[in-house]
């Protein structure tokens, strides 16, 4: 499966909804997880992402192993998303920065 990381928290773009075909990405608060469950790998999201916020699960970023782990409990919970819309005004202030994981709104 493909993994939502640390970057897409408060800046939520969502350039990558549009392009999977499988409708596996689910919208929280400030923050968007794929379905590990519905996934089928097909590698479109990645590129679409401006903050690079998509990984392959096996090239996750050290120290967001756990993102895997939230994108399959939080999908659970958040409804799909298949349409852009406009990303947060202050995205772009947010963008590549660390730490963000205590800032996840549920
Ligand atoms: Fe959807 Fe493909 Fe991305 Fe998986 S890899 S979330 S199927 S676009
Ligand atoms: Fe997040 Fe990137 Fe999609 S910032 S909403 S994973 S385009």
């Amino acid at each position: 499966t493909f993994v939502v990381g640390e970057n897409c928290i408060k800046c939520k773009y969502t350039d990558c909804v549009e392009v999977c075909p499988v409708d596996c990405f689910h919208e929280g608060p400030n923050f968007l997880v794929i379905d590990p469950e519905e996934c089928i790998d097909c590698t479109l999201c990645e590129p679409e992402c401006p903050a690079e916020a998509i990984f392959p699960e096996d090239d996750l970023p050290e120290g967001q192993e756990a993102f895997l782990e939230l994108n399959e409990e939080l999908a659970r919970q958040w409804p799909v998303i298949t349409q852009q819309k406009d990303p947060p005004p202050d995205a772009d202030d947010w963008l590549g920065k660390e730490g963000k994981l205590k800032l996840l709104e549920r």
